[in-house]
């Protein structure tokens, strides 16, 4: 069985179109674990994926790389904090984010930790999705090793974390304020009338054709003056083309 072969019917079993991820990349993790598990060519190994759902979930923990953290590049999130959010909510006093490729969660907890802290009086919607429905629930527990926070700034982690051995709980006024939720954003509905999307470090794994059909539902999921955020390697070079403008490094306005 060649590769191409391999990723359509894997992907059919796992319910994912692995033909939208960037292949150098997926070729070479796929490679590893299935070496790492005694397999050396992918007909025993997709056999093998077919019948064994423990296999199953290994291989999807492995594709869906799940690294975050609390505020991950601080400067974008200075930005966010001081030009961005007061913005948004000067025009929607109720408004709704979305974090999309949410992960462990550490992403909308930073931005509902802003938000609890600078406009406390705002009762937001803040949305988070992943396609790996494992991760939503460590992302629910919200329980974090010391390098997950490390950029949170020393009061916030006073006030809003509780240190229980090594680990950091992340405290229930935060986590209340954010609603996780499984979507694959290759083939579920997207949400509407968000103020502000934060789909960072998510796009990189894409091909590029994948990536801009899917800029272009993040427009559309956008309200008027709706702001994309991106990852920091994953600027978006003809914005405009897409019915967006940037507005500072990693920040996109929808203007259509
Ligand atoms: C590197 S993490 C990014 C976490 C966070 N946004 C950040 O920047 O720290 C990438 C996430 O994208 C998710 N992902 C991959 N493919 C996806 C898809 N088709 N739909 C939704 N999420 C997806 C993975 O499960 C993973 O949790």
């Amino acid at each position: 069985m060649e590769f191409e072969n391999f990723i359509n019917k894997t992907g059919e079993i796992i319910g994912i179109d692995l033909t939208k991820y960037k292949r150098t990349q997926m070729e070479r993790r796929i490679n590893s674990l299935m070496r790492s598990q005694g397999f050396t060519n992918y007909q025993d190994y997709y056999n093998k994926l077919k019948e064994d759902p423990c296999y199953r979930g290994k291989f999807i923990d492995h594709l869906t790389i799940n690294v975050s953290e609390f505020f991950r590049n601080s400067g974008q999130w200075h930005v966010l904090e001081h030009t961005i959010l007061p913005e948004i909510i000067n025009n929607n006093p109720v408004p709704k984010f979305w974090s999309a490729g949410c992960a462990t969660g550490e992403e909308p907890y930073s931005l509902a930790i802003i938000l609890r802290e600078l406009f406390p009086n705002v009762r937001p919607t803040i949305l988070a999705t992943d396609i790996d429905y494992n991760i939503l629930a460590t992302a629910k527990q919200a329980v974090y090793k010391e390098r997950s926070v490390v950029n949170v700034p020393p009061l916030y982690l006073a006030k809003y974390f509780v240190k229980k051995g090594n680990n950091y709980q992340l405290k229930q006024e935060i986590k209340d304020m954010v609603t996780f939720k499984k979507h694959d954003l290759l083939k579920d509905h997207f949400f509407y009338n968000c103020d502000l999307i934060l789909c960072r470090n998510v796009m990189i794994y894409f091909t590029e054709e994948t990536r801009n059909n899917l800029y272009r539902c993040f427009q559309d999921a956008l309200r008027p003056g709706g702001i994309l955020f991106t990852g920091s390697t994953e600027q978006i070079f003809k914005a405009s083309q897409l019915g967006m403008e940037a507005v500072a490094s990693f920040f996109y306005r929808k203007i259509s």
